[in-house]
């Protein structure tokens, strides 16, 4: 199927208003590739009339299919292991008068946030903790709660980790793992966009914000940075990617090293 460049412009509109994210013209075979299917589906043989429908407006199902489709959820366990090793030793530290708190934002399909719920439960316990993960997509907030993943997503998790928290399926569920209940029990999914004001979640010891500042450009970083660090404890940290550092920008945060900022 093609896709004009006026549906294109259209569509790409419609997730920048919505995500905050632009998709420049190089994106346009991966726009493409991820709508036909949704076209299909939708029983619409033509891309540029499928956009047409989208853009009206008049079904609202139909745009957040494609905005979940057209976001990047890649992730696995344990991604960037210097955050987890820095997380450890927070966590051992942690005073025991109030629960240890931890942020994903923009938490994909809930394997960052399961990894540090691991870390969490082996240096605190199976309570005295809590980990909330959000993101854009209501797709992606789904898979995180059903907890069930592609064995490769556990690569690079160590293995006692894998031992005491992931159970390995069988029959139709061969080839897959699934987050054990007590571990889920204190992590916790919903929606929220990072462009617009947050839910009341309350505040974090540290905020995972991996992996997607990279998809905004200079001008909306600060304020999405700002936004989400309101949310940290004094003296908390916040992550970020390490392709994605921060130390241009005005943020009020403190470098601590190298993709790790604490508010003063
Ligand atoms: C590449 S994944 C990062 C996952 C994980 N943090 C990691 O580092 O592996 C980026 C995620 O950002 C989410 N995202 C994109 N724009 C967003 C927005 N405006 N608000 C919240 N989440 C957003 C996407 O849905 C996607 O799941």
């Amino acid at each position: 199927m093609s896709l004009s460049q006026h549906s294109f412009a259209a569509v790409t509109d419609l997730f920048h208003q919505v995500s905050g994210i632009r998709l420049a013209d190089t994106k346009r075979a991966l726009v493409i590739g991820r709508l036909q299917k949704l076209a299909q589906d939708a029983g619409i043989d033509s891309l540029d009339r499928y956009v047409e429908h989208v853009v009206s407006g008049q079904d609202a199902a139909e745009t957040r299919r494609v905005i979940d489709k057209l976001t990047t959820n890649e992730t696995y366990f344990f991604r960037e292991p210097q955050h987890f090793e820095l997380l450890t030793e927070l966590a051992t530290q942690a005073s025991r008068t109030e629960p240890f708190r931890v942020w994903s934002a923009a938490s994909s399909s809930g394997e960052e946030a399961y990894s540090i719920a691991m870390v969490l439960a082996s240096q605190i316990g199976a309570r005295g903790w809590e980990v909330v993960g959000t993101d854009l997509s209501s797709a992606m907030v789904e898979t995180a709660r059903r907890a069930l993943y592609p064995m490769d997503r556990i690569r690079e998790t160590p293995l006692a980790m894998v031992k005491k928290h992931c159970l390995k399926g069988q029959g139709d569920y061969q080839g897959q793992v699934l987050v054990s209940r007590e571990l889920r029990q204190n992590v916790r999914f919903q929606c929220a966009n990072l462009t617009e004001s947050l839910p009341d979640i309350g505040l974090f010891d540290v905020i995972f914000l991996r992996n997607v500042l990279i998809y905004f450009d200079a001008k909306s970083k600060p304020p999405i940075v700002k936004r989400v660090a309101a949310n940290l404890k004094p003296g908390g940290l916040l992550f970020v990617g390490h392709a994605e550092p921060l130390a241009q920008f005005d943020t009020g945060l403190r470098t601590v090293r190298p993709a790790v900022y604490e508010r003063a």
